[in-house]
């Protein structure tokens, strides 16, 4: 009997191509909590491939605050906010989230639904946005939602922003940046860009999804490292990085909270996520906000790594944040350096096209305070002997050597 042939098989020939492109994804199965030393696929690594950038995503202070939390509200959400979900758990965490920022605040359950959902609440038809050509996917993925007139100016190119503010019929303007780039690490300038929200009568919508916990004195991101309390800026903070749990929220003018409470549909068409969630996010800010040490400790690891990888073939893009790119080139380089650091036991992620410009391939370092020194100096170590390999020479690595020196446990 003839096998059926997948109703999806056209799918087939289109990933073959993703394979021969260097460009098909595949997961690692992690068996260990998310730390810097991790078990994946079995093999004990070193990890520079997560965003929890303060080490507190397996933080025992969170963790009580989640048990207890489950013990009192129960697991499941239940119901949309806007019917039955809105728990007390949820309403203390726009309360401090409030104390934090010093705006009202709104929260979702990710990230990616707050900004599919913030952005089309804000523009429309009539309206315009301006966005980053770096911007991230789910910034953009709002945008096209919107429906409104979508310009992308060239990344940090404020001149060409000015140059289209200038000439827009639109009714309403929105202006859409990260606040740091996920896959530069560089910054947005915020304050020439509210200067320009201002000059055109426009909003600013700041993605700060890699500035919370690193960037400002209590980690409050990148309104508090460039001192910004401005009625125009709408800030995403989300809590699956630094914060090191789950989870999103748009801080504001009241009124805007008001409205987006109102018209955006991902916060009102969703199941609200479980309230020790937001009870775990309470502890998390009070542990953001005191800390100075590991964001210190933070800065010392990007010197360090910045200053050893200063004479490597392959650059690091300018970044003062932790998210430290190692410009590499071709899907194939960058894959293939990221595989010889992975047989080394050092998880460091190759990332390619479509998330980064075609030719723009690179590993995407990232640190955390929870690193060590000596960790640091292991990656160095790796990718020193890497460019030696490259350079012609052999490679120099026992594999399985390397990796029982970093053996977090048994696999
Ligand atoms: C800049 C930026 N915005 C939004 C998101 C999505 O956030 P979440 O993971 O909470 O959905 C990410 C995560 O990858 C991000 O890097």
């Amino acid at each position: 009997m003839a096998t059926a042939e997948s109703p999806f098989a056209a799918f087939a020939a289109e990933l073959d191509e993703l394979s021969a492109q260097q460009l098909r994804r595949q997961r690692r199965t992690r068996t260990t909590p998310a730390d810097t030393h991790i078990v994946a696929d079995g093999r004990a690594v070193l990890s520079f491939c997560s965003n929890d950038y303060l080490g507190l995503a397996h933080h025992p202070l969170l963790i009580d605050a989640a048990k207890q939390a489950l013990d009192e509200s129960g697991l499941g959400g239940a119901a949309s906010h806007l019917v039955s979900g809105h728990h007390l758990q949820h309403a203390r965490l726009e309360q401090r989230l409030q104390a934090f920022t010093g705006w009202p605040a709104l929260s979702f359950a990710t990230g990616y639904a707050a900004n599919v959902g913030i952005i089309p609440a804000l523009v429309g038809r009539e309206d315009a946005i301006f966005a980053d050509r770096l911007n991230h996917a789910s910034l953009n993925d709002g945008c096209l939602l919107s429906r409104a007139t979508f310009r992308r100016f060239a990344h940090q190119d404020l001149n060409q922003l000015a140059t289209l503010l200038a000439t827009t019929p639109a009714r309403r303007r929105l202006i859409v940046v990260d606040g740091v780039y996920s896959m530069d690490g560089d910054l947005a300038p915020l304050p020439e860009l509210l200067a320009l929200a201002e000059q055109y009568d426009a909003w600013l919508y700041v993605d700060d999804a890699h500035g919370l916990g690193v960037l400002g004195e209590h980690g409050r991101g990148c309104a508090e490292y460039w001192g910004l309390h401005h009625p125009r800026l709408i800030q995403l903070l989300t809590f699956g990085k630094a914060a090191g749990v789950q989870g999103a929220a748009v801080c504001g003018d009241a009124l805007l909270i008001d409205w987006l409470l109102n018209r955006c549909r991902s916060y009102i068409y969703t199941t609200a996520s479980p309230p020790a969630l937001a009870a775990a996010l309470c502890v998390s800010l009070d542990l953001i906000e005191g800390g100075q040490q590991r964001r210190e400790t933070l800065r010392a690891h990007i010197r360090q790594l910045r200053e050893g990888c200063a004479d490597l073939p392959w650059t690091l893009l300018p970044s003062e944040t932790a998210i430290q790119p190692l410009r590499v080139g071709s899907n194939e380089e960058t894959q293939k350096l990221a595989d010889r650091l992975w047989q080394r036991g050092l998880w460091v992620p190759g990332i390619r096209p479509p998330t980064v410009p075609v030719g723009q391939g690179r590993l995407r370092i990232s640190l955390s305070a929870a690193h060590t020194e000596d960790d640091i100096r292991l990656l160095l170590e790796g990718l020193h002997a890497c460019a030696r390999e490259w350079q012609g020479g052999t490679p120099d690595y026992d594999s399985a050597a390397h990796s029982s020196r970093l053996t977090t446990g048994a696999d």
